[in-house]
């Protein structure tokens, strides 16, 4: 599978963004080791537990497949982390791919063909289907179908090819780029939220005892808050946090080692690193404090517009640091009190 984007998309520099959501090289290991296996184990997101765990019931007790199931939320919040716990719950087996790997339709034919009754089919980045092989699904999850045409004009048939029933599990970094009639298709709509600090700080206390290593509630506390509402950023910063504990022979992890190191790691008291900040800088310094297209934006700090908004600026707007206006991203008060400016014309 080509695993995710974000590695490429967002890993071009030469230093690894330590406080980037995507997912980056070293991170993969890390990410299946500290991977909850069961809703019991996966902090936070009450609302969605709630209503997944009382459908996975339903569909057991029932005897039946699971509806098919769509996560949408920024990278790094757990939605692959859920496909795998829904295959467990749910006892079956998981195919895992992803909307670019599926290049043809005859690809996505032979996924379908091999999926034995109930099992899970996760397609990771399913904005990014092509269009001929998301239309090929739409029968494939309604009727438990695959159409297959035959030959060309005139004499073109379809064939139909009976596929076993099956759950459909989709992840998105971009709800908003999915058709409505594939959207429609899921029985089941999950927006993932950021996480609150207390769940984060859950998560750091979780990881840090899975890693084996001594963490006090002050350093939990300080990563968490640092750690942009994101589980795959707490646990790369408790990496990181742990190098420079062991460095400089500190046997637990209090809050004074955890700001030494997020000092070092150069990562703010909002949990910014250098992107973020670019971001915010450039919006101000050389856009007034916008509204800036974000092409412009992009083309100015030399990142890629889809980056910008599927990876950095979700945080950035729940924060309230970025606005979304109708002409482009502004900077509020907020972001120009983090960063020390003031507002050309304000009186403070
Ligand atoms: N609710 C949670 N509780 C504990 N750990 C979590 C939770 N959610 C995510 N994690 C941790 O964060 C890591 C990243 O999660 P996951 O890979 O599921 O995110 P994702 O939403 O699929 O990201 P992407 O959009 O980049 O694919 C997991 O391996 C796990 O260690
Ligand atoms: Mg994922």
């Amino acid at each position: 599978m080509a695993k995710s984007k974000h590695r490429s998309d967002t890993d071009t520099g030469s230093e690894e963004r330590i406080a980037s959501p995507a997912e980056l090289q070293d991170d993969h290991r890390l990410d299946l080791s500290l991977r909850p296996h069961s809703l019991v184990e996966f902090v936070g997101q009450e609302q969605l537990k709630n209503v997944l765990g009382m459908s996975i019931k339903a569909a057991r007790q029932r005897g039946e497949t699971l509806d098919h199931v769509l996560f949408a939320g920024p990278p790094g919040l757990g939605k692959t982390s859920l496909a795998h716990i829904i295959a467990r719950e749910m006892g079956v087996s998981v195919h895992v791919t992803s909307g670019p790997a599926i290049e043809r339709a005859a690809d996505l034919a032979a996924i379908v063909n091999n999926l034995e009754e109930g099992d899970i089919l996760f397609i990771d980045e399913i904005h990014r289907l092509q269009r001929p092989v998301e239309e090929r699904l739409y029968s494939a999850m309604e009727d438990y179908e695959f159409h297959i045409v035959v030959g060309e004009g005139m004499g073109a048939r379809t064939m139909k090819l009976a596929v076993n029933p099956f759950t459909l599990v989709g992840a998105t970094t971009r709800s908003g780029l999915l058709s409505s009639p594939l959207r429609d298709r899921f029985g089941q709509n999950y927006h993932l939220e950021f996480y609150k600090h207390a769940e984060l700080t859950e998560i750091v206390t979780r990881s840090a005892r899975l890693l084996k290593i001594a963490i006090d509630a002050g350093g939990a506390a300080e990563m968490a808050a640092r750690s942009r509402g994101t589980p795959r950023i707490a646990n790369r910063l408790l990496r990181r946090v742990r190098d420079f504990a062991q460095v400089n022979e500190a046997a637990l992890v209090t809050r004074e080692v955890a700001l030494g190191a997020l000092a070092m790691l150069d990562i703010d008291a909002a949990g910014f690193d250098k992107m973020d900040r670019a971001i915010l800088e450039t919006v101000i310094d050389k856009f007034g404090g916008g509204p800036v297209g974000v092409e412009t934006l992009a083309a100015a700090i030399g990142e890629e517009p889809d980056t910008i908004e599927e990876v950095y600026e979700p945080y950035l707007l729940q924060e309230g640091f970025l606005m979304r206006t109708p002409r482009g991203r502004a900077a509020t008060d907020r972001a120009f009190k983090h960063l020390g400016r003031k507002r050309a014309g304000a009186m403070f």
